[in-house]
């Protein structure tokens, strides 16, 4: 079993206070460790604290925390002062996905943290050894890849490089546990890491049936939050076939993958809706129609939804049957507190 790790007495760095790391530094604050949230541009400012409060707010009425925000307030700095980031044994970097501006904040970053502390991105996409050869230290750099909102999520990918040192990444997938995830460790670097490409591949052949006129948007989504939304809060693809019989997806797959999309291509149908400006709900112009009032609930709705869907995946965690034959810690956790309420 993994030795406890002291989470207060480890100061944690956050820089890059937009969406994500607004609810990264939550989820820190949340699970115990004194933050240093560096705003890197003065924007930043005028709404990360204004953000992290509303989270912990929210956090507290569905009895996800105990106390009121200024609990938690009281270790958190919010400083454009990457000096600051000094005491950190972690910084996470959370700015926009753009390898040069990355590397700008590593070298500030870097300028500042002890030679031993770890340096992670929340990059979506770019390859963790590209980035990686921007630092100074490549082995203690690591992909910590969180979902939006991170502070109720079980979802976190710990990403290594080809540089990076495997028993580091061993002592983080520890860590995220006391951050109330159910993390997954990739090994080797890959673009896309692991759920993005499993996601992705879905997505293509969505716009497939959907340009082809196999079926409209509304179909295809009904379809994917009615059969896989089932059952994938339980278990994933591979618990999915043990759990229903392996041999009828053998049968299946011959004929079938033949037939997948397998286009390269970006498709017409976003295309279109990107070059007309549309982001979705954030401007009611996305795939499916929306009013002005109908995209702002669907937002408020999310985050209901986010809070409803944790309590499910708290009560199913991945080891779930192990819990129930009283077997914990020998599965696929690190046998730590997973739980951050
Ligand atoms: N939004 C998501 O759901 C999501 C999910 C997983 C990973 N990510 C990744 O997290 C990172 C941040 O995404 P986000 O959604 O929080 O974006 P965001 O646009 O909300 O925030 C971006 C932040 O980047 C920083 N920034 C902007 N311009 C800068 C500059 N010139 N120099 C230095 N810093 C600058 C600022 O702190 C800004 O708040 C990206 O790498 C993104 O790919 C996002």
């Amino acid at each position: 079993m993994t030795k406890k790790i002291q989470v207060h007495e480890l100061p944690v760095g956050v820089v890059g206070l937009g969406l994500m790391g607004s609810s990264i530094a939550t989820c820190l604050l949340i699970a115990g460790h004194p933050v240093v949230a560096v705003a890197p541009i003065s924007a930043d400012l005028d709404h990360a604290e204004r953000r992290i409060r509303e989270h912990l707010s929210r956090a507290q009425q569905e009895q996800l925390i105990r106390e009121a925000p200024d609990y938690y307030f009281r270790n958190l700095t919010i400083t454009e002062d990457y000096q600051a980031l000094q005491p950190c044994g972690l910084v996470i970097e959370c700015t926009i996905e753009s390898p040069e501006i990355k590397k700008t904040v590593y070298g500030k970053i870097e300028d500042v943290i002890a030679p031993d502390a770890l340096l992670t991105s929340n990059t979506s996409a770019i390859p963790i050894s590209q980035l990686q050869q921007q630092t100074r230290h490549p082995e203690r750099f690591f992909g910590l890849h969180w979902s939006e909102p991170s502070h109720t999520t079980r979802f976190l990918e710990i990403i290594c490089g080809e540089k990076s040192d495997q028993t580091v990444a061993e002592y983080l997938y520890a860590l995220a546990h006391y951050w109330g995830k159910e993390p997954t460790l990739v090994r080797k670097d890959i673009r896309g890491f692991i759920a993005n490409r499993l996601a992705y591949a879905m997505y293509r052949e969505a716009f497939y049936l959907v340009e082809n006129g196999y079926a409209t948007v509304e179909d295809v989504d009904r379809a994917c939050r009615n059969n896989t939304g089932y059952w994938m809060t339980l278990v994933g693809v591979f618990g999915w076939m043990d759990l229903t019989g392996v041999p009828a997806y053998h049968t299946v797959m011959k004929d079938l993958f033949p037939t997948l999309s397998n286009s390269t291509e970006v498709p017409r149908l976003i295309d279109d809706i990107v070059k007309a400006g549309g982001k979705g709900v954030a401007n009611a112009h996305g795939f499916h129609q929306y009013t002005p009032e109908e995209a702002k609930l669907w937002e408020e709705t999310y985050t209901e939804f986010a809070y409803d869907i944790r309590k499910l995946a708290l009560k199913y965690p991945a080891d779930v049957v192990k819990r129930k034959l009283g077997e914990q810690g020998g599965s696929g956790t690190s046998g730590i507190e997973g739980e951050i309420e």
